[in-house]
């Protein structure tokens, strides 16, 4: 069995091995255990410092990131952008260098521009986490929804998984395609023509536009947030209209022959992409999706910190 990562950073889901993810869930299903004790936390980064780099808004990602570090006893310091000397225009490596001459061993860093972890990669030591880098990938997010959907369903090989919405701007969406891809998967994306990458079928998924005609064909649907901080133009006429066309209603699960499970990567417009009553029903794993965040991302700077020492 494959004990540590083929990666010293992580970038992104297309760098991973399946046997990577596979290795990854393994050491999540322990720390699973461990926060679940009463004492949740165990000493395996002691001596390790991490920084949290935010130069975009996070509340989940942030949390859990800075949760998983504690529990794994690193020395913890955050930096976000807002009151930052990035406002009196600092660059991003000069940013990093410096915080790294304070003697970081891990940078966790979200960015609003495709490709930020990667440059940092090729010019700094340190090992770097993507916790979302614009459009292009949520790598810990995607390996948060697939262990959520093998705790589920068993199984995440021979799944139906259908992506809902707001495709064209979603990091989270392009993570998932890959992971649930390496994991054996079907995967279908779902939504307005507008919002779907004229790419896509390239990348080996379904598409289709009629949700109700996804929801048939799914075990799972992970529906995504109309991301409206990234819409330069208008993709659809109004929040209703796509609420009316695309929205999940507890109506439209009931009229299927089947039971699906419902995704959401938060945060979540509540009526607008999901209805209150299906996403804070029985079908929904959301809560289960933020609880299995931090045993990921404890898996994912524990093993990372295997690699480099
Ligand atoms: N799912 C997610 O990335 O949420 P945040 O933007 O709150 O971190």
């Amino acid at each position: 069995m494959q004990k540590q990562l083929s990666t010293n950073h992580l970038l992104g889901i297309k760098d991973l091995t399946s046997d990577d993810i596979n290795l990854i869930f393994e050491t999540a299903e322990e720390f699973k255990d461990v926060i679940n004790r009463p004492i949740k936390k165990v000493p395996s980064l002691r001596d390790i410092t991490i920084a949290n780099v935010f130069f975009e808004n996070s509340t989940r990602t942030k949390l859990s990131f800075e949760l998983a570090e504690k529990r794994l006893s690193a020395d913890v310091i955050n930096f976000s952008s807002s009151g930052s000397s990035v406002k009196k225009g600092e660059t991003l490596l000069d940013t990093v260098n410096n915080i790294l001459a304070m003697k970081v061993d891990m940078v966790v860093m979200r960015h609003s521009s495709p490709g930020a972890p990667h440059f940092l990669s090729n010019h700094i030591e340190a090992n770097i986490v993507n916790a979302g880098d614009g459009t292009h990938e949520h790598p810990t997010q995607a390996l948060l929804d697939t262990f959520s959907i093998k705790e589920r369903l068993g199984e995440v090989a021979g799944k139906k998984v259908v992506i809902v919405g707001d495709i064209l701007h979603s990091r989270v969406a392009l993570s998932n395609i890959f992971a649930l891809q390496k994991l054996g998967a079907e995967v279908m994306v779902c939504g307005p023509i507008t919002l779907l990458p004229k790419y896509i079928e390239s990348l080996g998924v379904k598409v289709e536009l009629d949700i109700r005609k996804a929801l048939e064909w799914c075990d799972v649907a992970n529906i995504l947030r109309i991301q409206l901080e990234r819409q330069q133009i208008k993709y659809f006429p109004s929040l209703r209209e796509y609420s009316l066309y695309y929205g999940v209603n507890k109506v439209m699960l009931e009229n299927l022959d089947k039971e699906i499970t419902i995704m959401h990567p938060g945060p979540i417009n509540r009526g607008v992409e999901l209805s209150s009553d299906v996403a804070d029903s029985e079908h929904a794993i959301i809560l289960d999706q933020v609880e299995n965040g931090v045993a990921i991302r404890m898996a994912v700077l524990y093993l990372l910190a295997s690699v480099s020492s």
